[in-house]
């Protein structure tokens, strides 16, 4: 734990899971400048707060510890991991606070006083958040945007004030900047595009051809990835009552196509964020025949399963992640499918060939076996012993 100083005094702040090796802090310096504005303005934190894309929890977390008379404070986190850190940091520094945690896909508040916004790295997923908050803005609403100078681009800008209103940005300090939004309610801000469907290429086998729901800020929300393709290019073929988990599912492709190749199996979809989930789900429910079984988990990993319930996990790792390095993902991936694996169940593993996943999961498993590969990318399969 690392303590964070705020305009209202100190508070601890971890990330989730807490990673021994990595020693990431849970704040950075637009958490900071956003907090140290909103003192400096004298802003009314008293009545309903809401904050957006709160990475850990850090601005949640100060603003509770705050707790002026009064407040009503909402969180709205696309991230199982966030919401988590967020429990926990709250725990520690306001455990008296009544703070709504609602994810993205929640029904947004009805009236916002103040909406702080932590900008994602996906504009897809602030253009739909921006859509959905827009309603609950009143002339009045303080609207304060805060990103690091890498994530705010003349398109983030062009977003709030299409959507919200007259928008311009601050100076940048120590490489963070906040974004200042005048709320013009009533304006025509256009169509909310999200969720975005589009029909999957031929040559993929049993889902060639077939649509995907994606909902804002999901992985390859518009196109295929190239890994997912190779990946369902050599799905395993199997029969009877299998129970298979798509780890890290996104729209749900993979774990979709796990269905339709072997009817008798039941398909637990997972992911961290809560717009995957929900495209997964909507991706099963249009293609999977009627009496497919599935279930549907946001979670971490596969850290909450019941020990040896899986007969296979089919999984395509992120490797670029805000919430930690690739490495720290994969791995707790790899480790926690282990655990969840019946003896004798498989991992089936894409990857770019670079990643050098072979060599953790040989770590873990003793063994792991190249099921197929091209210049690009390799698929593994490790056995549970
Ligand atoms: C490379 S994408 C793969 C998505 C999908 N399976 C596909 O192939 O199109 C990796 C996914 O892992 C999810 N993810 C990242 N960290 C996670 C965690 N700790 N637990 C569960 N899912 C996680 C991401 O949200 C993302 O959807």
């Amino acid at each position: 734990m690392e303590i964070m100083d705020t305009p209202w005094g100190e508070v601890g702040l971890d990330r989730y899971p807490a990673d021994q090796r990595e020693q990431l802090r849970a704040w950075d310096a637009a958490d900071a400048y956003a907090l140290a504005h909103l003192a400096e303005a004298g802003a009314d934190l008293g009545g309903r707060v809401a904050v957006v894309g709160d990475r850990w929890g850090a601005l949640t977390t100060a603003l509770a510890a705050a707790a002026p008379a009064g407040q009503e404070l909402t969180q709205i986190s696309d991230s199982y991991l966030g919401q988590q850190a967020t429990r926990g940091n709250l725990r520690r520094n306001a455990p008296d606070a009544a703070v709504r945690l609602l994810s993205t896909r929640d029904e947004p508040p009805h009236a916002v006083d103040v909406l702080l916004i932590r900008v994602p790295k996906s504009l897809a997923l602030l253009e739909d958040q921006l859509h959905r908050i827009a309603p609950a803005l009143g002339r009045d609403t303080l609207v304060l945007g805060a990103g690091m100078v890498s994530e705010i681009h003349t398109s983030t800008l062009r977003l709030f004030e299409r959507v919200l209103g007259p928008t311009r940005t601050s100076l940048a300090v120590r490489k963070a900047r906040l974004i200042h939004c005048t709320p013009a309610p009533g304006r025509t801000r256009g169509r909310n595009p999200w969720p975005l469907r589009y029909a999957l290429p031929d040559g993929i086998g049993v889902m060639s051809g077939r649509t995907v729901t994606n909902h804002a800020g999901v992985f390859c929300a518009d196109r295929l990835d190239i890994g997912t393709r190779f990946l369902l290019a050599h799905l395993p073929r199997r029969s009877g009552p299998d129970r298979v988990v798509d780890l890290g599912c996104g729209n749900g492709v993979v774990g979709t196509a796990a269905a339709l190749a072997n009817p008798r199996s039941t398909v637990l979809f997972v992911d961290e964020s809560h717009q995957a989930v929900a495209s997964a789900r909507a991706t099963f429910e249009e293609n999977a025949g009627p009496g497919a079984a599935a279930e549907f988990l946001v979670g971490d990993a596969l850290a909450d399963a019941p020990p040896a319930s899986a007969d296979l996990v089919l999984n395509n790792p992120p490797f670029h992640s805000h919430r930690a390095t690739s490495d720290a993902v994969a791995r707790r991936m790899f480790g926690t499918a282990r655990a969840a694996l019946r003896p004798g169940g498989e991992l089936w593993v894409v990857g770019n060939r670079h990643l050098g996943y072979h060599v953790r999961l040989r770590r873990l498993f003793g063994a792991c076996e190249l099921v197929a590969s091209d210049p690009k990318f390799v698929l593994l399969r490790a056995v549970r012993d």
